[in-house]
């Protein structure tokens, strides 16, 4: 039966990943996948991680299933590290949240529940956006649409586009905005801009979809919220899907949350009750470990105070790369073209090279980058940073 099937291409991320594996060249410079890289080139397990997981696996006792919304108290930490403790949505039992398998298994949840309620739902994502958000959401059923977002000239914002895009969306149809470190671009919303949003969700009646991957990796763990609570506070309803993959660095163990915000607690309860419905018809219940270990850290002071340490040091490392590289491009070139590298948030940035300079990259330097030109600045390090700069310059 399989024989009616076309052969489809390789996602470009995780192909990219896989030519980066087999290249010989010992010069290889890794700026594809978005995965944090120490300055040895290696994403190391946080030392957080390596105790609580200690913790964990000594006072496991069984290997029984979760419940579909898997580990209570991993929800409840989760909740109040995207909410805040004096959330108004928390204390009216107005979220509904579950532990997911990864950001991914959020986002897709929160899309097929989103289908039940609204069946082809409009979902307006940014150009660009994560290519991943397009089957995540759109094989759930919704209908993608999208808001523009990154200005190639500037390499900043195109708010007002945005938001005049925006201005058309109505009740019952979703827009998906970044938390934080926007995925491709590293172009935010500042406050201002947050609350413009906020604003015209509540006079067009359209629900907020917040997906918040990289919470910690922007300016702040508190900072980086500001989107998710303030939304939380201003809207009805709103859907956040969350990721331990970066901020914990527990990418393989697939570990994530979905949280939605309802009008009232009875709403939030119906809600509750179609998602573990949706979850049981696709994966049951999700993995344990990764969210015993997010628990485990989350409820000790101790080892909460190291997370947030280690999570910080992970920022610091990226933001002062950031500024290395813009210095290091600037002083070669003579000019403040790639200063915009300085300004953005997170692991991603565009280069805004063209195609054929991308490919020079990798064929002639084995420098690996998405076709799209976006960077993970977290694969540069002080043993390769004039390599890249001086390839950079060279194909100009
Ligand atoms: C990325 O954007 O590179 C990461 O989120 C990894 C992935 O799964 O695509």
């Amino acid at each position: 039966m399989f024989e009616t099937l076309p052969p489809l291409p390789a996602d470009p991320i995780l192909s990219l990943m896989a030519a980066f594996r087999k290249d010989p060249n010992p010069n290889k410079v890794d700026l594809g996948v978005g995965v944090y890289r120490d300055d040895d080139g290696n994403t190391p397990i946080l030392a957080c991680v390596l105790a609580a997981q200690q913790r964990h696996n000594d006072a496991e006792t069984t290997k029984s299933y979760l419940d579909p919304p898997g580990d209570a108290d991993f929800n409840t930490a989760m909740q109040r590290m995207l909410f805040g403790t004096a959330d108004v949505a928390s204390t009216d039992n107005r979220v509904c949240s579950a532990q997911t398998p990864g950001g991914c298994g959020a986002l897709r949840v929160a899309a097929e529940l989103v289908n039940r309620a609204k069946p082809g739902a409009h979902i307006w994502i940014s150009d660009p956006s994560w290519a991943n958000h397009v089957p995540l959401l759109g094989d759930a059923g919704l209908t993608i649409e999208t808001y523009p977002y990154f200005d190639r000239e500037s390499s900043g914002l195109r708010f007002d586009d945005m938001m005049t895009t925006l201005a058309q969306v109505d009740r019952g149809n979703l827009v998906l905005l970044h938390g934080c470190c926007h995925n491709p671009s590293g172009v935010d919303l500042d406050h201002e801009q947050w609350m413009a949003v906020a604003d015209l969700a509540v006079e067009r009646g359209f629900t907020p979809f917040i997906d918040i991957a990289y919470q910690g990796f922007g300016t702040g763990l508190e900072e980086d919220a500001f989107g998710v609570r303030l939304m939380a506070e201003k809207v009805p309803e709103l859907l956040v899907a969350s990721s331990c993959s970066k901020n914990f660095g527990l990418y393989r163990e697939r570990v994530g949350c979905l949280a939605v915000v309802s009008p009232n607690a009875a709403a939030a309860e119906t809600v509750l009750s179609q998602m573990l419905n949706i979850i049981r018809g696709i994966y049951s219940m999700p993995p344990s470990h990764g969210g015993a270990i997010v628990k485990t850290i989350l409820n000790d002071p101790t080892l909460t105070r190291q997370w947030q340490t280690e999570l910080e040091q992970m920022r610091e490392r990226i933001n002062g790369l950031r500024d290395q590289f813009t210095k290091a491009l600037g002083e070669r070139l003579g000019n403040n073209r790639f200063d915009f590298i300085r300004r953005q948030h997170g692991m991603f940035s565009f280069l805004g090279i063209d195609h054929d300079q991308i490919v020079q990259l990798r064929e002639e330097f084995a420098i690996y980058l998405l076709d799209s030109s976006r960077i993970n600045v977290a694969g540069l390090n002080s043993h390769n940073i004039d390599y890249v700069c001086d390839a950079i310059v060279s194909i100009r």
